[in-house]
Parts: C-alpha cells; sequence; structure tokens
C-alpha cells in the first residue's frame, strides 16, 4: 500500500509517501518532503498563524507533487492521510482542503491523522522499529505527555504537563536569553561545551511519585537569573546556563519516564516531539532506561520534528485495518489522544 500523506499543523509544509512495500510489511518512505517556514516566522519571534496558512497555501501544491513524483504522481497511491489536528486551525485547513480535492478527484480511500499519534509513529520508520507494548514520552512544542502504549491506536494519558510544554520551556529561555526562534535546537547548539551543573535550575514535581510535569518556574528562574546577570550572557556564561536549563528539563522528563514503564510493568520507552530531537534527553533516556532495566528508543532526528512522514505513517496503519474519515469532517484545533478510537473499535467507521 503506498500513503500520501499531508501535513500542515504548524509552521512546516510537507507531504510524503509512505509504504509497507518492504518485507515484513515494514513501513518505509517513497518520499519525504518538508519546507520549513522557519525564515518567515524568525523575524516575528514565534509563528504567526495566518502567515503560516499563507505559506502553506503557496507552497502545498507544489510540494505534494514532488512528494507523489518518485511513485509516478497519484497514479500510483492506494490512500491519502493528512493532519487533521490538534494544530492551527487555519494552517490545518489548507492541508485537509487539497488532501479532500485530492481524494475526491481520485476516488482514493481517505484518513484525517491525529498529529500526536502521528508523532509516535516516527518511531515506526526506523530501520528497527521498537515493539509494543512501551511507554510513550511525546515531548513537543505544544505537549509534554506520558502514554502506555499497549498497540497501536490504544494510548492511555499517565500524566502530563501541568503548564507549559517541554518544548515551550525550551523556547521561552531562549528567547529571554536572545537566541531567536526557533528556541529548542538554539539552546542546545548554545549549551554545546557549557556546564550542566553551573546554574541549579528547579525540577518542578521531580520527587514526586505521579508522573505530572511543571515546566512554567524554569521560565521564571531563567529571567531572575539573567536579570541578576545585568540582563544578558554571552561567552562560557552563556553556555553554561543554556547547558544547565537543558539538562534540568531532559532530568524531569527523563526520571519521570522510568516512573512510567517501572510502575506500568512496561519494558521500554519510546521518545516522540520535536523535543525527541535534543541530544542530551536522548542520551540522557537511554542511560536512565538501561540502569533500570528498561529498554530507550529515539526515532532519526529528522523524524522528531514536524513531517508528513510520521502522518503517512499513522494514516496507512489506519486505512489498512478499513478506517474511513467521511469527507465532511473538518479540522480540530483541540484533539486528545484519548478521544481517538482503538483501530479494531473504529474499523470502518469514520472518526
Ligand atoms: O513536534 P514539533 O516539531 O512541533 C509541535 O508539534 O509542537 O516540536 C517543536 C518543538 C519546539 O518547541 C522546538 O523548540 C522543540 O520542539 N525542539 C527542540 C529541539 N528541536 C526542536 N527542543 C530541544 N532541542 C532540540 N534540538
Ligand atoms: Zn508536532
Amino acid at each position: 500500500m503506498r500513503v500520501l500523506a499531508i501535513e500542515s499543523s504548524c509552521d512546516e509544509t510537507a507531504a510524503a509517501v509512505v509504504t509497507d512495500d518492504a518485507p515484513g510489511e515494514r513501513l518505509s518512505m517513497a518520499s519525504n518532503i518538508i519546507y520549513s517556514q522557519v525564515q518567515t516566522h524568525a523575524r516575528f519571534g514565534g509563528v504567526v498563524p495566518e502567515v503560516a496558512s499563507r505559506e502553506h497555501l503557496h507552497r502545498l501544491f507544489a510540494i505534494v507533487g514532488e512528494a507523489t513524483a518518485p511513485v509516478g504522481g497519484l497514479s500510483g497511491l492506494d490512500g491519502i492521510a493528512v493532519t487533521r489536528g490538534p494544530g492551527l486551525v487555519g494552517a490545518l485547513l489548507v492541508g485537509l482542503q487539497l488532501a479532500k480535492g485530492l481524494a475526491l478527484a481520485t476516488g482514493l480511500p481517505f484518513v484525517g491523522v491525529n498529529h500526536l499519534e502521528g508523532h509516535l509513529c516516527a518511531a515506526l520508520l526506523a530501520e528497527q522499529p521498537p515493539a509494543y507494548p512501551h511507554v510513550a514520552l511525546l515531548v513537543s512544542g505544544g505537549h509534554s505527555q506520558l502514554y502506555a502504549v499497549r498497540r497501536f491506536g490504544a494510548y492511555e494519558l499517565l500524566g502530563q504537563t501541568r503548564d507549559d510544554a517541554a518544548g515551550e520551556a525550551f523556547d521561552k529561555v531562549a528567547k529571554i536569553l536572545g537566541l531567536g526562534y526557533p528556541g529548542g535546537a538554539r539552546l542546545e547548539a548554545a549549551g554545546q561545551g557549557g556546564d550542566p551543573q553551573a546554574v541549579m535550575l528547579p525540577r518542578a514535581l521531580a520527587g514526586r511519585q505521579d508522573v505530572d510535569f511543571s515546566f512554567s518556574g524554569l521560565k521564571t528562574a531563567a529571567m531572575r537569573f539573567v536579570a541578576g546577570q545585568g540582563g544578558s550572557l554571552q561567552g562560557q556564561a552563556l553556555a553554561d546556563f543554556c547547558a544547565s536549563t537543558q539538562e534540568a528539563i531532559c532530568d524531569v522528563l527523563t526520571r519521570k519516564a522510568v516512573v512510567a514503564a517501572k510502575r506500568c510493568g512496561l519494558p521500554g520507552v519510546v521518545l516522540a516531539g520535536g523535543v525527541a530531537a535534543n541530544g542530551r534527553l536522548r542520551s540522557m533516556l537511554e542511560g536512565r532506561a538501561r540502569a533500570a532495566g528498561l529498554w530507550a528508543f529515539a526515532p532519526p532526528r529528522p523524524l522528531c520534528t514536524d513531517n508528513a512522514a510520521m502522518t503517512g505513517a499513522a494514516g496507512l496503519l489506519r486505512l489498512r485495518q478499513g478506517e474511513r474519515t467521511p469527507l465532511c469532517q473538518s479540522a480540530r484545533s483541540r484533539w486528545p489522544l484519548a478521544e481517538l478510537a482503538g483501530v479494531d473499535a473504529a474499523q470502518g467507521q469514520g472518526l
């Protein structure tokens, strides 16, 4: 089966073709095209929703053409998947309407994909995907959540952030330091060679046995520290502070992921979401999981941040089980994973 996937939930305009033609029905990518709008939004210091929608409109048609070229265009496809939510509604609608139009014109089966499920499915595109069941640590710009994932489509929320998401914490501290947007990767880069123990930053809720997070205190602590240093940091002081911020965020995330897996009796942890591209998070989780007798898995870095291949992986699996989304369904700004019908329950029905 070959599925075209479109992703336009935020500031990446993306299309991919995902197939299960490989031996053992392993998922792989025939194409994965991403146009990042970062340059456009950078001068505003963050994503401007209206501008994102216009850029999607401007780029998406050509990107879909590029993504479908390796399979001989639309005639080489067996289905169409598109991110339906959660995300910026105006941005989502651009991808959704194009995908619906293509489905209508071709008569191909159509499925609307949950962006969070897409992130969790990025791991399935690896050469050797992780096995079910496992705990998933989903850390992006809008979400910090831990799930028990017993099989594809069955997600039990174990804990989540009470305020800011981990990616948001990276972005806000980066902004305070004047590193610009997008903050996470810039803060990681600026922290290279820094001492992660140089500045003790809050690790909220770390000692508790629940698996919730809170990152808003980190932003306040960062503001106070920077103000106390005369309003800006340079050179080694900047590197030390960035490394310390990263350490504080990763410390809490990895500690709670291990607690969650142990408590549920699940054998491993899968990382997902844009923050999963962070090198320190990946290595710290690996070390802590191993020490606790668990395995850890992180998808290839380019598949952690927003892309359409992950949407295609989730979409292909849902289409393969017979799921179809009626074309009258629209975009969803909020769409908790817990509301997703498991694949068995959803067979043959619209979402
Ligand atoms: O999953 P994603 O691409 O978009 C959302 O669905 O939100 O995640 C974006 C988030 C941003 O907050 C960004 O700063 C963060 O992921 N991020 C990182 C890194 N790369 C992206 N955070 C820390 N280290 C990175 N290398
Ligand atoms: Zn995302």
